[in-house]
């Protein structure tokens, strides 16, 4: 009897826990705290331990005799998650709070890129506002000013004017917007090019890079509005070629890995790249320490080796020789948000047309959906996930959209152009064509 429990409960989760209930060798999937769409996945159950209660999720994971734990959001591995179930010998996939660091304090990574010249834009950090303004006020041209705490991808302003850059920093450093979060700040050069997301599977020596997805994290068609968890993506991206792949393994991911494995806090689990791709070559924008949300839901349907081996081969530094084998087929997702998301929150609505996008071929993934006398009610934030694949993005992309377009509820708004944008040749080239890492 082989059980893993999931932690979370959102689109990622939902994602993981479905590619987790194809494993002919899982019997049993517990989801902390998961949603509704988790709830009816093949072998999974619910359970109500939040992701943030670390004591009562390492409880829950010895009382049900776990095999491994799945750790989705970067809360839990911030806090030390692995690192107790570590101490109790349960397997974890997701690295320790030492290594989540890179993604919990972003001055603590520019620290560390820059110790081991890794690319990435230059910067300086502060807590004191006089010190970071006199700062600003020598840049030659405005800066991005991100909060180095964990700020649910909202704690970025990329300014247009020194005068912008000046209200972020006084925001966050002098009335505490953000919280903790913004009590140190990162003031770092405003690089210009195409951004692309790198993920790899590790297991704190070997990793294997994921097809690249490209998320979309503005609210608003081409780009506009602010900056959300993640609007829609698409994979493979156009841009991740298999060189940049190359490059980008041999110049950023290896040397990462190997400083953390000699620190004696191996990387275990997902690290994922935010990347500037400039004219001066790939520049690192940000860490994360898990899979990207929507990208996960783009990404894991492509998987076609077991999710279970290669999350215990990475929990257990046991990858290599595992298979981790991919659809050469595009896939996307296109993320429907609620009313007022990301600022505001609205009434619960009815969700209708669920089992209409199924037949469409489409996957459905919750996210922010609550369940009550059988009815599926769309409860904030971004609600639901519809991923399609297909054998170009074009297909995939136009399929996801048949899937969405038979959803509805109340205030229900997502992107039009997640994946429409790209140049028409990109969009009808086979994906079994396209050069990708
Ligand atoms: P981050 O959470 O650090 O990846 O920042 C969120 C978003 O802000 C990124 O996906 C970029 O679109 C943008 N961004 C962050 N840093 C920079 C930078 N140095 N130059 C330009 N845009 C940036
Ligand atoms: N979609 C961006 C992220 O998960 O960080």
């Amino acid at each position: 009897m082989t059980t893993v429990l999931v932690v979370g409960g959102g689109g990622r989760e939902h994602a993981l826990s479905w590619s987790l209930g194809k494993s002919p060798r899982v019997d049993r999937i517990l989801v902390a705290p998961g949603n509704p769409g988790t709830a009816s996945e093949k072998h999974c159950e619910n359970l109500p331990v939040g992701a943030g209660d670390i004591a009562g999720l390492v409880a829950a994971a010895r009382h049900e005799s776990v095999d491994l734990v799945a750790v989705g959001p970067e809360a839990p591995l911030a806090a030390g998650l692995t690192d107790a179930l570590d101490a109790v010998g349960i397997p974890a996939f997701g690295p320790t709070a030492a290594c989540a660091r890179l993604e919990a304090s972003k001055a603590y990574c520019k620290t560390f890129l820059n110790a081991l010249s890794i690319p990435t834009g230059a910067s300086a950090s502060f807590r004191d506002p006089d010190l970071a303004i006199a700062y600003l006020e020598q840049l030659p041209s405005a800066p991005v000013i991100k909060a180095s705490g964990l700020a649910g991808g909202k704690g970025v302003v990329v300014a247009e004017t020194h005068g912008e850059a000046a209200a972020a920093l006084r925001a966050m450093l002098i009335e505490g917007r953000f919280g903790e979060a913004g009590r140190e700040v990162v003031v770092e050069e405003r690089l210009w090019g195409t951004e692309v997301s790198v993920l790899a599977f590790s297991d704190g020596t070997d990793f294997v890079v994921m097809p690249s997805a490209q998320d979309h994290k503005r609210l608003l068609d081409g780009d506009g509005g602010p900056n959300t968890g993640g609007m829609g993506a698409f994979v493979p991206s156009p841009v991740a070629t298999g060189a940049l792949i190359a490059e980008v393994s041999d110049r950023i991911i290896r040397p990462t890995l190997d400083a953390l494995g000699e620190t004696g806090t191996p990387y275990r689990g997902v690290i994922y790249f935010g990347l500037m791709i400039t004219d001066a070559g790939p520049k690192v924008l940000e860490i994360n320490c898990r899979m990207g949300d929507p990208e996960a839901q783009a990404v894991l349907p492509l998987l076609e080796s077991d999710l279970f081996e290669v999350m215990l081969g990475c929990a257990t530094g046991s990858l290599d020789g595992i298979p981790v084998d991919w659809s050469r087929s595009a896939s996307a997702t296109v993320v429907m948000a609620s009313a007022g998301y990301p600022t505001g929150s609205a009434p619960p609505a009815p969700i209708t047309g669920l089992e209409e996008a199924k037949l469409t071929g489409c996957l459905v993934f919750h996210a922010g959906t609550d369940r009550i006398e059988g009815v599926t009610l769309a409860a904030g934030g971004r609600v639901l996930g519809v991923t399609a694949l297909g054998s170009t993005l074009a297909e995939a992309t136009e399929r996801a959209y048949a899937g969405t377009e038979s959803i509805s509820f109340e205030g229900a708004h997502y992107r039009r152009d997640i994946g429409r944008r790209l140049p028409p040749e990109a969009r009808s080239l086979p994906c079994r064509e396209v050069d990708v890492g």
